[in-house]
């Protein structure tokens, strides 16, 4: 979705255009399709375009011509198609203003509408432009830029990341609500984004900005205000990412690279919350409290598949607990009270549908959770606890270390709210690096996945703990290839989807040696008659062969952590397929990291 990036460097500063087009290339994972510049000298140049970056950059002038502050942003169409007219940022009739804005302006027609009849004319189809209109109107009416710019925000309605700059003017002007704001301060100037990716080069320690606050960035200070105007002491943390975490490390493409990582991520997960004196798990943020009368789980699209996963783990261990997609939770049908535990799962802590269910549940009085990856995101800061699954900054579109760290520290969730012994479910998951590192290191998934490039669809099967995995390895599969993909639960297969099973579909069956193996075992044989190649993710490889065409092994474990084996193998089909396809997998079509509008 739509990112933002700022930066006021000192006065006689010459890299503002490079710092600025260097943060949309860091924001580009989010998703995008126009881009645009402002920088702020004697005048205000803008510059936008429909499209990559590269079209941008074709068109910018010479670095060193720049000013000292200016705002970048990467365009994710909600109002208006991807077109010139339409990219950020927008300016007023004059051109004294520009403006970046992240998110959905609600009132925007109606605001529209007066700026229009009072003689604004507008060039974009945007929600946007009414923004630097607004804040003309107000400038002509009092003549205080920081005046007008507050006016104009609290004319909105809606969700919204707001920056802009000023024509002459060595600062950039900021306000939230609802959707991320992030200042990062330097040595030489300050910067301004979205997702701290943006600027991470350039610098480690920042400030939330938290919603209804305004940020003036000056090269020498920054003031942050709450809605009245009264300034607000904010606290500067240091956030523990590299920028070598966010650059590819060797391999083609972020995905690849982020799959590589799990072992590390999962390490970082665990760390220092496993006590292997007693075989304990202590995870601090939920530590002292008492077990839930029952759990809900929200979450989104691979989140959700987590949360399912999650909601198993609870009951299993004596909780009821049920997973919702978080834009289907209504807490005015769904029992809730102030005993429930409602836990969301969001790796990037801004998905606005999981930040809405959280909302209702902390309204009506519920305990909220946030598992997410994100320091200082969203979800963190509006739940009652937050853990974070420290996996590091993920950059490809399709989570893939975020899951499996999700799955990690939700069972380390269940196992201490739950507070019963589970010796030997910690020891496993002691192991779990390791483990998935030897699946890393042995997968025939790449030679697999070439073999099957061609098919028509492919669906994926499995019951218990592994039928998320099932999920999972479709939707990771849809998202980079493409191709039709669905993911069963194994019994389900015979109630309608046996239908669409062919010779050209192949099925890929999580089949580890369960509780259900023998089931799974009558599932394999019956798309088997149906002709479909069959190839069988197991840690039984040697009885699973006869009935497979391929085998791709998983290594023996704890019942409940198999799914995250099985899905590193199901990762890993999906790159191979989508890269013999040729795909964008990065960034693919449609797709948006960060999905901040409901
Ligand atoms: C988007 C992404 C998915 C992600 C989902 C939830 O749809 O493309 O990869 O699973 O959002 O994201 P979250 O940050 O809440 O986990």
């Amino acid at each position: 979705m739509c990112g933002i990036i700022g930066y006021v460097g000192s006065p006689t500063s010459d890299n503002t255009l490079e710092i600025l087009t260097d943060g949309l290339s860091r924001l580009e994972y989010r998703g995008y399709d126009s881009t645009g510049v402002a920088i702020s000298n004697s005048s205000l140049d803008v510059y936008k375009r429909r499209g990559e970056l590269t079209e941008l950059e074709d068109v910018l002038p010479d670095q060193s011509t720049n000013g000292s502050a200016g705002i970048g942003h990467t365009r994710w169409s909600t109002h208006g198609p991807p077109t010139d007219e339409n990219a950020h940022p927008h300016t007023d009739c004059n051109e004294t203003v520009a403006v970046v804005h992240n998110g959905i302006i609600e009132n925007y027609q109606q605001l529209r509408e007066t700026l229009e009849a009072d003689g604004h004319e507008f060039d974009s189809e945007t929600d946007t432009e009414i923004i630097p209109h607004l804040i003309e109107a107000a400038l002509e009416r009092d003549g205080d830029i920081e005046r007008a710019f507050r006016y104009a925000i609290t004319m909105l309605e809606g969700s919204y990341a707001v920056a802009a700059v000023f024509s002459g003017r060595d600062e950039v002007y900021a306000a939230r609500n609802q959707s991320p704001l992030v200042v990062g301060i330097g040595d030489d100037g300050y910067f301004l984004a979205s997702d701290i990716p943006a600027f991470l080069d350039y610098t480690e320690d920042v400030v939330y900005l938290e919603n209804g606050q305004f940020a003036a960035i000056r090269s020498d200070s920054i003031q942050i205000s709450d809605e009245r105007g009264a300034p607000v002491e904010t606290p500067v943390e240091t956030v523990d990412w590299s920028t070598e975490d966010t650059g590819k490390s060797g391999h083609e493409r972020y995905m690849l690279k982020e799959i590589y990582e799990q072992p590390r991520a999962l390490r970082k997960c665990l760390q220092g919350r496993l006590r292997e004196s007693d075989g304990s798990v202590s995870i601090e943020a939920v530590e002292d409290m008492e077990k839930p009368k029952q759990i809900h789980v929200v979450a989104c699209g691979t989140s959700y598949h987590a949360s399912l996963y999650a909601a198993r783990l609870f009951r299993d261990r004596g909780v009821p607990s049920t997973a919702f997609m978080a834009s289907e939770y209504d807490v005015d049908t769904i029992p809730i009270d102030t005993e429930t535990l409602v836990v969301g799962v969001t790796q990037s802590g801004e998905t606005a549908d999981t930040l809405e269910a959280l909302r209702e549940a902390n309204r009506v009085g519920a305990e909220t959770l946030s598992v997410t990856n994100v320091t200082g995101s969203s979800a963190s800061r509006e739940t009652d606890r937050v853990v974070y699954i420290r996996a590091g900054p993920e950059i490809g579109v399709a989570a893939t270390k975020t899951f499996a760290a999700q799955l990690v520290a939700l069972a380390m969730i269940s196992i201490t709210l739950t507070n019963d012994s589970a010796a030997t479910f910690v020891e496993a998951l002691r192991t779990l690096p390791e483990l998935v590192q030897s699946v890393l290191d042995r997968s025939r998934a790449k030679e697999i996945a070439t073999e099957y490039a061609d098919s028509d669809a492919y669906f994926f099967i499995g019951r218990g703990y592994n039928a998320p995995a099932a999920l999972e390895g479709a939707l990771k599969t849809k998202e980079i290839t493409y191709k039709h993909a669905e993911g069963f639960s194994a019994g389900e297969l015979k109630h309608g989807p046996l239908a669409l099973v062919t010779d050209k579909t192949p099925v890929f069956a999580v089949i580890p040696r369960d509780g259900n193996f023998e089931k799974m075992v009558g599932n394999v044989k019956e798309v088997e008659a149906r002709e479909a190649p069959v190839i069988a993710v197991t840690d039984a490889a040697e009885a699973v062969e006869p009935l497979a065409d391929h085998v791709l092994r998983i290594p023996q474990t704890d019942r409940r952590l198999a799914p995250i084996l099985a899905n590193v193998q199901l990762q890993l089909v999906s790159y191979w397929i989508a890269n013999e396809l040729g795909r964008s997998i990065d960034k693919p079509r449609n797709l948006a990291k960060s999905v901040t509008v409901k």
